[in-house]
């Protein structure tokens, strides 16, 4: 038997690595110890790894620095423009269209990187609801159908029943949406000039039994578990072992410029680990590659239906908008006001709660930030609640986790609205809390 073990002296400054074997010659049992001084070699590694970490920090950073400046020169271009040509009255209703269109693009932009940055961390929390995988297969291929190439031939097999999984699904149909364009990529950009463009897509799913006679399941799996497997199969151009060891990396793209930003196998590893799924890939050069994706299956749970609010509600009342930040103060005010209440905006949170008690509770609603440096949402909510049992509170934040809703509701909050807010979604929070 070998033994082989690391040790580090007391004060770190010395590493051996001791193995020991069992030794049998001429009848006699013995052992061969050997100590090795690894310090030189152990601290190049550490040095190495660390080396690596800042180049992927440096990746990251300097990834999200030019696509956040992309996206912020689409809109302070347009507004300085807009700002001129507006002084010198030379705006048409068209021009201002125009621009505004522009400035949207640009600020949707933000929020879909915002997202897939969250989406790499710990920080986006995701909301597992039963759901039927099917359906987002289906959203996924209408999409891919209406918006592929047509040198693209598109196959997809459903499970014959509903296909029951406890799912983020807006962050899982962007996980296999991402897989798609990808596979679409392959067989159409991503393709030297001189080959033909097209392939096929195939998406499928089926169920993944742990029972007995089944089919074994990758090592990754947790027994007596059963997953779901989704599979993106395209017969593109296929990637080799180099490309396939940094696929997930963020950043990591062979795309042409402004064709890729590199984070969308890094957002898809994250969202189905975040699920305790996992994922195979497997590839051939010039021959395609295969994404297979495991999701845990659900064996019951009623399944949400996805209600669309097709416009927004306006209504009446006081609204109190506590947020530590001036331009969401700003732009929450116009949204309310516009849909017509009446609006009081406090950035300082000590101030708002005095505020509120000088009204005597007379706001119909307050809506309130919940991470703010002097006195977080939290306790602020917990002031007023002690005073005003009754006050409609709405809580706002850019993410947040099951387990803090739950502690906010038993605080007494009254809703959740995640930010950026659009009309909608502001104006249907609001006359929720106050029909
Ligand atoms: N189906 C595929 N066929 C061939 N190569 C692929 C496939 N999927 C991913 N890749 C390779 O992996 C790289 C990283 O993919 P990823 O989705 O993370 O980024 P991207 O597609 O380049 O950019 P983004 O998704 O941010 O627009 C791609 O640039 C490509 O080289
Ligand atoms: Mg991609």
């Amino acid at each position: 038997m070998d033994i082989k073990n690391n040790y580090r002296s007391a004060d770190g400054e010395l590493q051996i690595e001791i193995s020991i074997s069992s030794l049998y010659h001429g009848g006699i049992t013995g052992a061969v110890i050997r100590m090795d001084d690894v310090t030189v070699i152990k601290k190049k590694d550490e040095k190495l790894s660390q080396a690596q970490m800042m180049d992927s920090i440096g990746n990251l950073a300097g990834g999200i620095a030019h696509d956040f400046n992309n996206v912020l020169s689409g809109i302070t271009g347009t507004v300085s423009l807009l700002k001129h040509r507006l002084s010198k009255n030379e705006l048409k209703q068209n021009d201002l269209e125009k621009f505004l269109n522009v400035i949207d693009d640009s600020g949707k932009r933000a929020v879909t990187l915002t997202r897939q940055i969250l989406s790499l961390s710990r920080k986006d929390e995701m909301t597992l609801e039963p759901a039927d995988l099917n359906e987002i297969l289906r959203h996924v291929y209408n999409f891919c159908f209406h918006s592929f190439e047509k040198s693209i031939e598109i196959r997809a097999d459903y499970y014959p029943e509903p296909a029951r999984a406890a799912v983020d699904s807006t962050r899982i149909e962007q996980v296999i949406l991402n897989l798609c364009i990808n596979a679409g990529d392959s067989m159409t950009v991503m393709r030297p000039d001189n080959e033909k463009r097209g392939g096929t897509l195939n998406i499928g799913i089926e169920r993944f039994p742990s029972g007995e006679n089944s089919e074994p399941l990758p090592v990754e799996a947790e027994s007596g578990r059963d997953y779901w497997k989704i599979t993106v199969k395209d017969n593109g151009i296929g990637m080799d072992k180099k490309t396939m060891e940094r696929i997930f990396e963020p950043f990591f793209t062979t795309k042409a410029k402004g064709r890729g930003t590199g984070l969308g196998l890094a957002m898809v590893y994250n969202i189905i680990h975040n699920h305790n799924g996992f994922i195979n890939v497997s590839s051939d050069i010039g021959q395609g590659s295969l994404f297979s994706l495991y999701l845990p299956a659900d064996k019951s749970g009623a399944i949400k239906q996805n209600k669309l609010q097709p416009d927004f509600k306006s209504g009446k009342g006081k609204i109190l908008v506590i947020d530590d930040e001036e331009s969401i103060c700003d732009i929450s005010k116009e949204i309310l006001e516009y849909c017509g209440y009446e609006v009081t905006v406090e950035i300082n949170p000590e101030a708002a709660v005095k505020r509120y008690s000088e009204n005597e509770g007379g706001f119909a609603c307050i809506i309130l930030d919940l991470n703010m440096p002097k006195k977080n949402g939290f306790e602020v909510l917990r002031h007023i609640k002690a005073d005003y049992p009754d006050a409609k509170v709405i809580i706002s934040s850019g993410s947040i986790s099951d387990e803090k809703m739950q502690t906010l509701s038993s605080a007494g909050a009254d809703a959740f609205i995640t930010k950026p807010y659009t009309l909608e979604s502001l104006a249907k929070i609001v006359s929720d809390v106050i029909p």
